[in-house]
């Protein structure tokens, strides 16, 4: 109801600014009215009159973890997470439901952020084998951690790969590491074009701002996204750049961008911070975000929902960052059946002006 009222009254003041020959303030957060209505689809752009592709399907025929290091059944556990960055709410809030189950459950949990720095991940996690916990949790940083997999493996401690994956001709799954807890991150680049052709219906010169170069999410997102959009012949991304995923890169490459590409009229970024960020650069730019450049992006953040609540963003694809509870039930069956499937993927939902609001207050 409440974004019905905040969209009518949106097209009240509107109307009330154009007969006054005002313009927009694109200094005033939210200026849009409420969440952006989807643009009228292009005929030649079957996406934008699709319906929302959900999460896939699950993997079939997954393979068991029978080669891995074995992990006790005992009542309590010391375990180690390294965490590859604490740089923005999405690895705050993994790394905080991690802690959370693990006290919930009486076991000790030793966490080590990397910083955002590769090197420094290899050697937190040189350090927490020196420390032999009886299970090892890691967020890689970028898919070339497999050395280091390996490594935990060959000091007999299983390692349990949580939201990014390794190279798997470095690292065999099953084997050097038990599983990948994962979101299908293609499947979210596949949403988020979908999401972009109901934003622009179909016509869209988008910008694209890539997450950390070699990381799993940035691969897969662009992967699902680029593929996507070639079926509408008015969807083209005229530059890509990685913003490392961080709101601060995602404001600096969008000003430079936007200078560079001026006629850009849509922005998809890899996650929600980035886009955070180029928003703030559209600002500067003097362009309305969510009008002059309408904008989606993946994670589902409080400040993100907010955003679309406002009209800013046009939507963004959940990436669940509470892997606490899946992380550790998933050691358990691993510590008393011996096995588990070799990945497991979760669901996502998707937040638009139908549910944003509805989700700000339990949003992370
Ligand atoms: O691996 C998941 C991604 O990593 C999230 O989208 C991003 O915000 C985080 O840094």
């Amino acid at each position: 109801m409440r974004v019905r009222t905040t969209a009518a009254l949106a097209v009240l003041m509107a109307a009330a600014l154009s007969a006054a020959g005002c313009s927009n303030d694109a200094s005033m957060p939210g200026q849009g009215g409420g969440p952006a209505a989807p643009a009228a689809p292009s005929a030649d752009c079957p996406l934008a009159s699709a319906p929302d592709p959900g999460n896939s399907a699950p993997p079939a025929n997954v393979p068991a973890s029978t080669g891995a290091p074995k992990l006790a059944a005992k009542d309590t556990y010391r375990v180690a997470f390294s965490q590859n960055a604490s740089n923005n709410p999405w690895r705050l809030a993994e790394t905080a439901s991690m802690q959370a189950e693990a006290q919930r459950l009486g076991y000790q949990l030793t966490v080590t952020d990397a910083n955002n720095e590769q090197a420094k991940q290899i050697q937190d996690i040189k350090g927490l084998i020196a420390q032999r916990p009886d299970a090892l949790f890691m967020a890689p940083i970028t898919e070339q951690l497999g050395n280091v997999v390996v490594e935990a493996a060959h000091a007999g401690i299983p390692v349990f790969l949580l939201d990014r994956d390794v190279d798997t001709t470095a690292a065999k799954p099953g084997e050097d590491y038990v599983t990948v807890v994962v979101s299908d991150f293609v499947q979210q680049g596949r949403r988020a074009a979908w999401a972009m052709a109901q934003a622009t219906g179909g016509n869209a010169t988008i910008i694209e701002l890539e997450g950390t170069t070699g990381s799993s999410p940035a691969i897969d997102r662009k992967k699902g996204f680029d593929e996507s959009i070639t079926q509408c012949p008015g969807m083209r991304v005229v530059v890509s750049q990685s913003a490392d995923f961080t709101r601060a890169e995602g404001q600096s490459v969008t000003e430079t961008l936007l200078q560079s590409h001026p006629d850009a009229t849509a922005i998809y970024a890899h996650n929600d911070e980035m886009a955070l960020g180029a928003i703030s650069a559209i600002r500067a730019a003097g362009k309305v975000p969510g009008q002059d450049i309408k904008i989606v992006s993946i994670d589902g953040s409080k400040d993100a929902l907010t955003a679309v609540d406002a009209g800013e963003l046009y939507a963004t694809v959940e990436s669940n960052p509470r892997f606490g509870p899946k992380a550790f039930e998933t050691m358990q069956q691993y510590a008393q059946q011996g096995q588990v499937p070799v990945q497991l993927v979760l669901e996502d939902r998707l937040f638009n002006r139908e549910n944003a609001a509805q989700n700000i207050a339990e949003a992370y």
